[in-house]
């Protein structure tokens, strides 16, 4: 059995999604260091593999939407920009920041949450190598819910869970990480390759038949559905199961309040700064 859950025994702990993309550009060093210094409890990571199969912290397939991949003359030729086709040199020339000031996706440049002071650090971001947030994790001691981006179709679909954790392994951090993924089949590899790490079967639009048989089957530690299709009445059947139960995205201090009581073990949101807030004043 993993030990990552030894650390967190009770109910509502603040899982900061794609490192709190309210704060900081998502998925960059950056977004996980002032999501550290915000208090949260464990940061949530999306992990893919460039064209030369190096693991890398990004949430879409395109680099589109959060690099300045379209803008630049010498990738002209290169759209949809699918992360898979860039090797990890030419992701690490990208601009992995400036976009956040640009369509200030939260709201938070407007209303001046995000300091005018933070801006050049915003605009000098890349995009992120797994290992550097491993490293910012062992520093800190704190925890990282590391989503495996489904790689179907891509070269890197047969080895990254095999390539993720001999990282982990080379970075002493197999405590320190769960491991998740929509694409169940990783899942079922992690624990053939190591039953010692913790994984979570994440789920979007429907709950899976026979929920708990099928959970034990995959011998997940713990089920992370999307909180849209979940309930206060499922966290209490399946934690009364032995199971444990996080939500996404959660950016509502009422809604993350309901889960908590009902005995969610993480909350992963966008704006841990409001719902730590109100954990501590509820
Ligand atoms: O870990 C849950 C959440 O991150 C899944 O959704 O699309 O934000 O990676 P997404
Ligand atoms: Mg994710």
């Amino acid at each position: 059995m993993s030990d990552f859950f030894d650390r967190f025994p009770a109910t509502g702990y603040i899982c900061a999604h794609r490192g709190a993309g309210s704060i900081a550009p998502e998925n960059t060093l950056l977004a996980f260091t002032e999501s550290r210094r915000c208090g949260v409890d464990l940061l949530e990571a999306d992990v893919q593999a460039t064209a030369d199969g190096e693991l890398v912290l990004f949430h879409d397939e395109s680099l589109k939407r959060t690099t300045d991949v379209a803008e630049r003359s010498e990738y002209s030729d290169r759209s949809p920009w699918k992360l898979s086709d860039f090797s990890l040199t030419e992701l690490q020339q990208l601009d992995a920041g400036s976009w956040f000031l640009k369509t200030d996706p939260f709201g938070t440049v407007a209303a001046a949450e995000v300091k005018k002071e933070s801006f050049a650090a915003i605009e000098a971001q890349q995009v992120p190598l797994l290992h550097e947030v491993l490293d910012l994790c062992v520093q800190n001691n704190l925890p990282l819910n590391l989503e495996i981006k489904d790689q179907a179709g891509t070269a890197a679909n047969g080895i990254i869970v095999g390539k993720i954790l001999s990282l982990l392994k080379t970075t002493r951090t197999e405590h320190l990480v769960l491991l998740s993924s929509f694409n169940h089949d990783y899942l079922r590899q992690v624990k053939q390759l190591n039953p010692a790490i913790a994984t979570a079967a994440l789920v979007e639009k429907k709950h899976p038949e026979n929920l708990l048989d099928y959970l034990y089957d995959l011998k997940v530690d713990a089920y992370h559905p999307d909180q849209l299709i979940t309930d206060a009445e499922l966290i209490k059947q399946l934690t009364a199961a032995g199971m444990r139960v996080s939500l996404w995205t959660v950016n509502d201090v009422e809604r993350a309040r309901y889960f908590s009581a009902a005995g969610a073990t993480f909350i992963c949101t966008d704006w841990p700064q409001r719902l730590i807030q109100s954990h501590h004043s509820a």
